[in-house]
């Protein structure tokens, strides 16, 4: 069944029916300033940081699903209801949400009444602008009341949910006009407030939580609403809120707009205070005069819809599959701009307080995402640099507030090094901007410990072959790519995390051969770099690493059909046909294909074939199999999962690409398309039963075939398929794949795909790519015309013009 559907003009997806399956959200805000927003208008708003300066409260796990949010409530003459449906549920007469690009509009009507709401974050703004339009369809005349509800957050939102002996105390507001301010803590050492306004007189508001409710209701019962009357609450201590009251009247056919702006203010130290107790409000007016009128509004909605044209721009496909288009063209690229700026942070799978940006996750998410402002993907190069340490560890995790490592979840994850030259090189290949690699970088963001980031990269390579094991195989550390593969751990205490228990790497045999795939392939990239920036000893030098792990991979990796998957603490085969359970693993021979380590000898194809066999299901290809029955101590967090979930057997998204790509290394096009499509939302827009999340995005996992309801998808949204997959597309099976020196065209296509067209900006050039597949092959190329003239080979030389270049390509 579906839930609504695809609006491709308007880049839109439209959502008919409020009981999704599970909520479907979209994210408001480019840059600070972000809300998370379901298609009921739950969610929350926070600034730069979810944890540390969270706005307004949300909270997770409650009940029912998705409780709090930004709420309107109108009271008709008795009968109460909710545009969006939620909270009150009452049975609207139409209802509609479109989640669009960093936008929202919920719609519903009841009675004769239609409201509309238009969410978003207007653009270089601190604050979320709600337009409400009021439309009288009836013939009589309306008088209604409107409130609008949004409930503070006290800032830290872990402490906000544990500390209540003091928090219950702490809370504070003022109230100005038709403004209400946020204000808890502002007297002591924070230096930053929220405010809420509508741009016309209200009649009344409420700031105390409990009486707008009444005592013992639900967010779906308040009684302020209910009675039609506000009380002028000012909440001291307790949980502070804002709702403005407003009497309306509509004659019949009429409509009228509200603005309502949600904000936050910094302050400097110095200029806190208006008087004594009373808070600077200058920024929060100002802001909020910029959203007086619809004008002012609509205008700002419109800059938004062209940043994102100029953003989409830079990569159009044109091909008769509607379904590809609107994935390539806009709802991949869209998410990979959302996992840019938010890493793991905050969704409604994660909840904004225990993860910040991830070392790996965030170098992997760039490479979705910097043909579209590289400026902001150099910037995040540089902040993730800054955590590593001087011999090329890493912290896993940084505070995106503060930009520093952060402790909690620590360090130790060999892999991690490894991602900083990843997405340092597919930087470089988008932009040509080699000069990132003087930049003086620190680490562990301490002064007066600052080398080029190329030497940031040296260390990042040099980590790997400093932490070989007998095999000569990487180390695995605390884990590789795969967090729950701990093979140092041996936790037997349930109440410590496997992320961050001690690790027993000392006299350790663990290796990985997933690291050792990634460091063939990207070392042999940083061994291209230094060829090509003419540092030719350390490329010598690092080719002589990446020979050495290739042989011993084909030595002590191989285990006949496919890439064994590790060794373990004392040295003992995981991954192989000797195990019981975990016989295969999807990581290691996705990267070993991907690096094509035996590709001459045959390794490569007879791995991709027995992950064809033992890994593919019908809703995508599993992570590993047999999944493990029981825990196994000695593997750690995997074994933890029931079968089939997670890292135990789940279709773990992020690594199916690893396995397309590979397909194409072999010229396979047809299996690399199979296995895009299966776990490509918007080819499972009908299973939405089944598969709950939204149709728009990827998500994490989708659960395998030994799980209890297979093709089940959880934790949508924030997740390393978003870029991989674009990746796998856009460069590999498409196959427009940008080099130092211009863009290279090696399409690996299903043969049924005759003919498509890309439209591409690189490096400030407009390259409009027509493949031409008449003979309906998968891979290689007859013949490239550039505006008219032959070729010679398949790399698009750079070319400075502001025409467009049209190449007209044969397969
Ligand atoms: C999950 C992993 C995740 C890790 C992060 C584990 O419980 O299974 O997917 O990366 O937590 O801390
Ligand atoms: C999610 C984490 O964010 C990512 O870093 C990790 O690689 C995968 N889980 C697999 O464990």
């Amino acid at each position: 069944m579906k839930y609504g559907y695809f609006d491709d003009n308007k880049r839109e997806y439209v959502i008919t029916n409020p009981r999704t399956p599970w909520p479907w959200i979209n994210y408001l805000g480019t840059k600070d300033f972000f809300s998370l927003i379901s298609n009921t208008a739950g969610g929350y708003s926070f600034c730069k940081d979810a944890k540390f300066r969270r706005i307004t409260r949300y909270r997770y796990n409650g009940v029912p699903m998705d409780n709090g949010g930004k709420y309107f409530y109108i009271n008709d003459a008795g009968t109460v209801w909710n545009p969006g449906w939620k909270p009150c549920k009452t049975e609207l007469d139409s209802y509609e949400c479109r989640h669009g690009m960093n936008y929202t509009i919920i719609k519903g009507s009841k009675n004769g009444l239609e409201a509309e709401v238009l969410f978003f974050v207007p653009l270089e703004t601190w604050a979320e602008v709600q337009k409400v339009t009021l439309n009288n369809t009836s013939d009589k005349v309306k008088k209604i009341q409107l409130f609008s509800f949004v409930e503070w957050c006290l800032w830290n939102a872990q402490t906000d949910m544990e500390n209540f002996q003091r928090n219950l105390s702490t809370g504070e507001v003022e109230v100005d006009g038709s403004v209400i301010y946020h204000k808890t803590e502002y007297r002591e050492r924070r230096n930053h407030y929220a405010y809420y306004s509508v741009n016309v007189p209200v009649t009344g508001f409420e700031t105390d939580r409990e009486s707008f409710l009444g005592l013992y209701n639900g967010f779906d019962e308040p009684e302020t609403v209910l009675q039609g009357k506000a009380k002028n609450s000012i909440a001291h201590g307790w949980s502070p809120i804002a709702s403005h009251c407003l009497e309306i009247e509509l004659q019949p056919g009429e409509s009228k707009d509200l603005i309502f702006v949600l904000g936050y203010v910094e302050n400097d130290a110095k200029e806190k205070w208006e008087s004594k107790k009373v808070i600077n409000k200058t920024k929060a007016r100002q802001t909020i005069a910029r959203f007086r009128s619809v004008e002012d509004v609509d205008k700002a909605w419109s800059d938004l819809k062209k940043y994102w044209d100029d953003l989409l721009n830079a990569y159009i496909l044109k091909s008769e599959d509607e379904k590809l288009n609107r994935m390539v063209n806009t709802w991949n690229q869209y998410q990979c701009m959302i996992t840019f700026c938010f890493s793991r942070s905050a969704s409604f799978f994660e909840s904004g307080i225990g993860r910040g940006m991830g070392f790996r996750d965030s170098n992997q998410d760039l490479i979705g995402f910097l043909h579209q402002i590289p400026e902001r993907a150099r910037e995040r190069i540089i902040d993730i640099a800054s955590t590593q340490f001087p011999d090329g560890g890493c912290y896993h995790q940084y505070q995106p507030l503060t930009k520093k490592g952060n402790n909690e979840i620590g360090q130790g994850f060999n892999d991690d090094p490894m991602w900083l030259i990843f997405g340092t090189v597919h930087y470089m290949k988008e932009t040509g901007d080699f000069s990132i690699l003087d930049e003086m970088v620190p680490f562990d963001n301490k002064p007066g410990s600052e080398q080029t980031l190329f030497y940031h990269l040296t260390v990042s390579f040099d980590h790997i072959i400093d932490n070989l094991g007998p095999h000569g195989l990487p180390l695995i550390g605390r884990a590789d790519w795969n967090d729950c593969l701990n093979l140092n751990c041996f936790s037997d205490n349930p109440d410590e995390s496997f992320q961050t228990t001690e690790n027993k790497t000392e006299g350790s045999k663990a290796e990985s051969l997933m690291i050792a795939g990634l460091f063939v392939m990207y070392g042999k990239e940083y061994a291209d770099l230094c060829s090509y920036i003419g540092k030719h000893e350390e490329s010598v030098r690092a080719r002589k690493h990446v020979a050495n792990m290739i042989d011993a991979v084909k030595k002590f990796g191989w285990d006949g059909e496919w890439f064994l998957r590790a060794y373990d603490f004392f040295g003992k085969k995981i991954g192989s046909k000797e195990n019981e359970e975990g016989k295969i693993f999807i990581e290691s021979n996705g990267w070993c294909a991907m690096a094509g380590i035996g590709l001459n000898e045959g390794l490569v194809t007879k791995a991709l074939d027995s992950v064809k066999e033992r890994l593919d299901c019908e809703h995508g290809i599993v992570l590993n199999n047999p999944a493990y029955t029981t825990y196994h101590i000695e593997s750690g967090e995997i074994s933890s999962y029931p079968e089939g979930y997670k890292e135990n057997a789940g279709i773990f998204c992020h690594n199916n690409p690893w396995i397309m790509i590979g397909e194409t290394v072999l010229g396979r096009g047809d299996r690399a398309w199979e296995y895009y499509k299966k776990i490509c939302p918007a080819y499972l827009e009908e299973l939405s039963d089944l598969h709950k999340v939204e149709p728009y995005v990827y998500a994490q996992m989708i659960a395998g075939k030994d799980a209890y309801c297979p093709g089940e998808a959880k934790n949508s949204w924030l997740t390393g398929t978003a870029a991989w997959n674009y990746l796998a597309i856009t460069q590999y099976i498409l196959g427009v794949r940008p080099q130092y020196d211009g863009l290279l065209i090696d399409p690996c296509i299903p043969s049924d795909l005759k003919s498509f067209t890309v439209v591409r900006r690189f490096r400030g050039t407009t390259y409009q790519i027509e493949v031409n597949n008449r003979e309906g092959s998968m891979k290689g190329i007859k013949q490239i015309k550039v505006d008219g003239k032959i070729l010679s080979g398949n790399l698009l030389p750079l070319i400075r013009t502001d025409n467009v270049v049209k190449v007209e390509v044969e397969m």
